[in-house]
């Protein structure tokens, strides 16, 4: 049947039918929202490149944490900046370190939302590379028992999902063996499976404090050239214990999560990185696009290729007004 009998923008007409017959969804409970965290008391330290964001000591971190509670989020991701960097970034197995400090003080506060941890050595190593080093490349197998280390520091604070981002092979199966041997059978593990070296991380490193001081980091994140290879990756994770995977950046790479979502019966989970964000945020400050319309386009669209979790910056701006939105 085609035209006249078909006219597509019958319901289209108004915004109750464009509600009826919308495909997708997108819920404050399908947000995360990450959360820098650093020493200190009432510090609200501004990141430049992501208007709205801050460095935030715990006690602020709290005050934050209940807005996001309220406004029904999936969650935190919770990332640390030490006081001091080491070569092998002891802070982030330390269990007086400033993840554990904030983990303890969350769940005291507020219970019910959920505390993901990111598990990586780049926030606290002093060259800024995600393990240790061998020379000037980073020791696979000897970074994987830190990295376990970590995880059980982090669930034993109060974690309840453990998130590794470093892309070291064989760290998902690590994790798994520590956390089960460490009596933590029954903490999730939400793994950065197919993790690009990605230019959009560029405002993360000025809020985390974490660009590595030589090199890069595509001898260990993955190629933006390759999909099928995020397939290899994420059936590995699974192989090891991943109870969720993610694929991170999202806007650039909607065709991987969809292989992804096909290919895979775990949840996935989407990571909108800083540089996303910064890019929305920079255009509307200058007046070239909405800003609050653009960032909901692209979440759904995330949620249109198949992520059933994103990780966002937008998450407190957009979360508390999703369920007024009718158009
Ligand atoms: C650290 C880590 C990075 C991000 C999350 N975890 C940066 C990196 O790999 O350099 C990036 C997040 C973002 O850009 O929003 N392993």
């Amino acid at each position: 049947m085609s035209f006249p009998t078909t006219r597509l923008r019958r319901l289209r007409a108004k915004p109750a039918l464009r509600a009826l017959t919308r495909e997708t969804t997108l819920a404050p409970g399908n947000l995360v929202a990450p959360l820098f965290i650093c020493h200190g008391e009432k510090v609200r330290r501004p990141v430049a490149s992501m208007p709205g964001h801050a460095q935030l000591s715990v006690d602020e971190a709290v005050r934050d944490a209940e807005a996001l509670a309220r406004s029904g989020v999936g969650g935190v991701l919770l990332f640390g900046i030490p006081v001091a960097k080491d070569p092998e970034g002891k802070e982030a197995y330390d269990e007086k370190g400033i993840i554990p400090q904030a983990l303890r003080a969350l769940k005291r506060a507020v219970p019910d939302l959920l505390l993901w941890a990111d598990v990586c050595l780049c926030e606290y190593t002093d060259h800024g590379h995600c393990g240790v080093l061998q020379g000037e490349s980073v020791d696979n197998d000897r970074t994987l028992p830190l990295l376990a280390r970590a995880s059980t520091v982090y669930a034993a604070a109060g974690a309840d999902l453990i998130a590794p981002s470093d892309m070291m092979d064989g760290r998902v199966g690590a994790i798994r063996r520590a956390l089960d041997e460490g009596g933590f059978p029954d903490t999730p593990i939400v793994s950065y499976a197919a993790k690009y070296a990605s230019a959009f991380y560029g405002p993360f490193r000025e809020a985390a404090e974490s660009t590595p001081k030589f090199g890069d980091r595509r001898a260990y994140q993955m190629d933006p050239a390759n999909a099928r290879e995020a397939l290899r990756e994420v059936a590995l994770d699974i192989e090891e214990g991943a109870d969720m995977v993610m694929v991170k950046p999202a806007l650039p790479y909607l065709d991987v999560i969809r292989m992804v979502k096909e290919r895979f019966d775990v949840p996935v989970v989407a990571y909108s990185v800083s540089g996303e964000f910064a890019m929305i945020q920079a255009a509307a400050q200058l007046g070239w696009l909405d800003g609050g319309l653009a960032a909901w386009e692209s979440l759904i669209s995330i949620r249109r290729a198949g992520a059933d979790v994103i990780v966002t910056y937008f998450a407190r701006e957009i979360a508390p007004v999703l369920g007024s939105r009718s158009s």
